[in-house]
């Protein structure tokens, strides 16, 4: 057990968003020293209320653009020694349009922080990559070399990723980690870039029908929240002894490939709903198919994904049932 002087710290970027919040109380319940990093910008002060008062969570309002802020963390905190760095415009539709800012948060921010975490000896910098790295690639399920520089991101998002994943692999302690479709308790269903699992659950809770874009048969790779909390801590070798960070990029996903008209119909079976869904039309740019296959980050880390959809649904639901989620 460690005591209140070796506590070893972790830094997290983006502890105020949906999964960094969800990182942050793992780590805190393991008995680590957090120090969370946010500026609110597209995360909520609501998401730390769980953990807000721990005496080992240190949090600072700022962005990770902000020069030398490991550096400032550090000396503050000597006791940092793992980086989990979330913190990014996650918005697609928002990167489209602030190509500039997008670019600078999560490429030319990543850069600085991955170099400062090597100059300031951190043992592992772990990164929120993105299935986004991957474009329009219909060689499914996606492979981790499959995404190059001469992949064809569909937006600046994908790309910033993609550049920022690049960068971290080829640093000594980097990890990325390339998610899909990551649902859970706190995703807000209100942000442009909710994941349709929340949209759908918090529709189907206030009695609307669903609305599905396109003809539904679109597949996506849905994993809950613990399972990725899970898998940093397996990237950074936080659950394994003796502890040994990985490098390099990895996917993280299931490997199962569910429909959009799946994903409805069990949703309805959840909820008890009855109301047909309601089709719209597909959202141009909108990839058809996507899907993980995780061979490598399972054969290296010992990683594997345990929730399954109907178990991660019903417990994001019990969330939803306690937790009046914001308009949408
Ligand atoms: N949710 C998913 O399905 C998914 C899938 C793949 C990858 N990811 C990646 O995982 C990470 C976390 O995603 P999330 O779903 O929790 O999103 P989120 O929006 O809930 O969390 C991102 C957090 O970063 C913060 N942030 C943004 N810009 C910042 C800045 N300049 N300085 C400090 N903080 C800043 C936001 O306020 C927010 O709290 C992101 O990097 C995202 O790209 C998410």
């Amino acid at each position: 057990m460690q005591n209140m002087r070796t506590k070893v710290g972790c830094l997290i970027t983006g502890a105020a968003g949906f999964v960094g919040s969800h990182l942050a109380e793992c780590l805190l319940a393991m008995n680590f020293q957090v120090v969370g990093i946010d500026n609110f910008f597209s995360g909520r002060r609501d998401n730390m209320r769980s953990f807000a008062d721990s005496r080992d969570f240190y949090f600072y309002e700022a962005s990770i653009t902000e020069r030398n802020l490991m550096r400032k963390l550090k000396r503050w905190h000597p006791e940092l020694r793992y980086c989990f760095h979330l913190a990014a415009v996650v918005s697609v539709p928002y990167s489209v349009e602030h190509e500039d800012e997008t670019m600078g948060i999560n490429l030319t921010a990543t850069q600085a922080l991955v170099k400062e975490s090597r100059e300031l000896d951190f043992t592992a910098f772990v990164f929120a990559g993105s299935a986004a790295e991957y474009g329009r690639d219909p060689r499914l399920p996606l492979k981790e070399d499959y995404a190059t520089a001469a992949t064809r991101h569909t937006s600046p998002y994908g790309r910033s990723k993609f550049l920022a994943s690049r960068d971290v692999a080829q640093s000594p302690n980097g990890i990325a980690l390339r998610c899909f479709n990551i649902y859970g308790p706190r995703q807000d269903p209100a942000s442009p870039y909710s994941g349709v699992v929340s949209r759908f659950l918090a529709a189907a809770l206030a009695g609307q029908s669903l609305t599905i874009l396109g003809d539904g048969q679109q597949t996506r790779d849905f994993i809950y929240v613990s399972d990725v909390v899970d898998a940093y801590l397996h990237a950074a070798g936080l659950n394994r002894r003796p502890a040994s960070p990985l490098n390099g990029v990895y996917n993280v996903g299931t490997g199962e490939a569910v429909s959009i008209l799946t994903l409805a119909r069990t949703t309805l079976q959840l909820t008890n709903g009855s109301e047909a869904p309601a089709f719209l039309p597909e959202r141009p740019g909108d990839i058809r198919h996507s899907l993980a296959d995780i061979e490598q980050f399972k054969a290296v880390s010992g990683w594997s994904p345990k929730v399954s959809l109907p178990l991660g649904l019903r417990k994001t639901l019990e969330w939803f049932g306690r937790h009046t989620p914001p308009e949408c």
